[in-house]
């Protein structure tokens, strides 16, 4: 059970002149002046059907970066075949090919492949470049080294047995093949969610979201040369409801590793149920979903550190993370503080297309997004419980660009206060200081998510009684520091309540998921 031992991957900074930035901007112009027609991956073979779909990039909509193919309900039939067909000799590989191969796939991202994935997650999904090298680059390859260092402790740990008995556990892959699900926002994500069901030698259907595909087909490239056998990962696009309801009916669905909507999550979790009697075994439900996440401060707090998590927190990939910051309440005594270092930190922001890297925002991913982002800085400019005190703009003439926005709102239960958006807006509610235990009720009570949160104080007492009145409020909780940014290896990630099975991401809880253990008592 000797594998190198985990490091996180060193962030580079891409300062001007440094070897990275060049390589980046070179892969980024290439990749940006040529055109895509992204196959479907199935059984190993590249699949194109003639029906596509158009890519843009989210800062300009009328920059035309090629086409992806759409499956037909046969083709996902013939992808849950090939990966049942690949599943006969993968299940049965030793462990440590399989984890060479994606030790291999870290290596080939944190090498040869760092400018080309880092460019594509810039251009398609919109992300800076910093914001791109700790997703592509960095987090994914945390991933796959920590899943194989936390797969050989699974695989390690072994009951006791007696004399004359010997008593052992085989962490068998699970029967059948596991759908994987991957959202917009993290390209980490991406690579993570099929890679560590397939590490522990189950097979896949993955299906990207259609804004990640450009991405997707970059870690398709880089699974293959890292050597992973055909129809290990199957990658389908298309229409989600067809592809998702021919995967629910297969007999062989064994599980499903979802980052996405409540709403899509809880549809899952019906048609599962309704279909149950059809499966050959009880499907693992793995899913991370949506947040409200909060920044809460005591009077006793840092008003400089609460205004930079907030801004940082909040509007970093334009608010598009699950754990990004959306609501805060802050002591009416450093109220003016907080909000006159925001303001001042938000107007230093520059807005604008992923290629130039002064920029510290760009655009949202859609015309949905954009539409709905829009609509509530429209509500919030028009209602008497609500104030925008910073941003409020929004354009949609060449990308989907909002904002930075802070609204201020003197009704804790303010629409923007509960409801998640997705985006860079984020919802003030100032309390009085004496009620500041009050408003940890506040805290726990306004959201059904639970996923990240952040608490800021300078007094232990504080600091407890926060902790312990906000124990379910948030699955990665951060004291003194901003709700983002967590590290795999240090911060396992995830929540419960509306925001999912709390399965951590990045962890051995994660990777147990997909075993179906035998155990297997010898007497001699
Ligand atoms: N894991 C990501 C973060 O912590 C979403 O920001």
């Amino acid at each position: 059970f000797n594998v190198p031992v985990a490091v996180n991957e060193p962030v580079k900074t891409y300062a001007p002149g440094s070897p990275e930035r060049e390589q980046v901007q070179k892969a980024f112009k290439e990749m940006y002046q040529s055109t895509v027609d992204i196959p479907l991956y199935i059984g190993g073979k590249e699949v194109r059907t003639g029906s596509t779909k158009n890519l843009f990039p989210p800062f300009d909509h009328q920059h035309h970066l090629g086409t992806y193919h759409t499956a037909t309900q046969d083709l996902i039939q013939d992808a849950i075949n090939a990966a049942l067909e690949a599943r006969v000799k993968w299940s049965q590989m030793a462990w440590e090919h399989r984890a060479s191969i994606f030790l291999k796939a870290a290596e080939l991202i944190a090498g040869p492949y760092r400018a080309k994935l880092n460019a594509a997650t810039m251009i398609a999904q919109g992300k800076t470049v910093h914001q791109a090298e700790i997703d592509s680059a960095c987090e994914l390859i945390d991933f796959l080294r920590f899943n194989v260092q936390y797969m050989t402790e699974i695989y390690k740990q072994q009951p006791i047995s007696a004399k004359g008995i010997w008593n052992r556990v085989e962490q068998r892959p699970l029967e059948g093949f596991v759908y994987a699900i991957t959202p917009f926002n993290f390209t980490a994500i991406a690579g993570n969610l099929p890679s560590c069901v397939a590490m522990m030698g189950n097979v896949v259907v993955w299906k990207p979201a259609a804004t990640q595909i450009y991405s997707a087909n970059v870690i398709v490239e880089i699974f293959k040369k890292a050597g992973l056998p055909d129809g290990v990962i199957n990658v389908i696009y298309g229409d989600s409801s067809m592809i998702t309801n021919t995967i629910l009916e297969s007999a062989d669905f064994a599980g499903i590793h979802f980052t996405g909507s409540t709403g899509v999550f809880n549809d899952f979790w019906k048609t599962i149920g309704n279909n149950i009697h059809k499966y050959k075994t009880y499907p693992r439900i793995v899913g991370e979903t949506g947040g409200k996440d909060f920044v809460w401060a005591h009077p006793s707090s840092n008003a400089k550190e609460v205004a930079t998590a907030l801004s940082r927190g909040a509007f970093e990939y334009q608010g598009q993370k699950c754990s990004a910051a959306s609501r805060a309440y802050i002591p009416a005594s450093l109220w003016e503080e907080i909000k006159n270092f925001v303001i001042e930190d938000v107007k230093s922001f520059k807005m604008g297309s992923t290629e130039d890297m002064s920029n510290f925002v760009s655009a949202v991913i859609s015309e949905g997004s954009f539409d709905k982002l829009a609509k509530a800085i429209d509500d919030a400019k028009a209602s008497t419980e609500a104030e925008i005190v910073v941003g409020g703009g929004y354009d949609k003439s060449k990308g989907w660009f909002i904002e930075p926005t802070v609204i201020v709102t003197t009704n804790p239960k303010y629409d923007t206060m509960e409801r998640e958006l997705f985006g860079p807006v984020l919802t003030v509610y100032v309390y009085e200081d004496d009620k500041w235990e009050d408003s940890l009720k506040l805290v726990d009570s306004t959201s059904e998510y639970a996923l990240t949160g952040a608490i800021f104080s300078g007094c232990r007492y504080a600091i407890e009684t926060a902790t312990k009145a906000l124990e379910n409020a948030a699955g990665n909780f951060y004291i003194n520091d901003k709700p983002t940014g967590a590290v795999v290896g240090q911060q396992p990630f995830g929540g419960a309540r509306g925001s999912g099975t709390n399965d951590k991401a990045g962890s051995m809880i994660n990777l147990l998921r997909w075993v179906s253990p035998r155990t297997i008592k010898e007497t001699f």
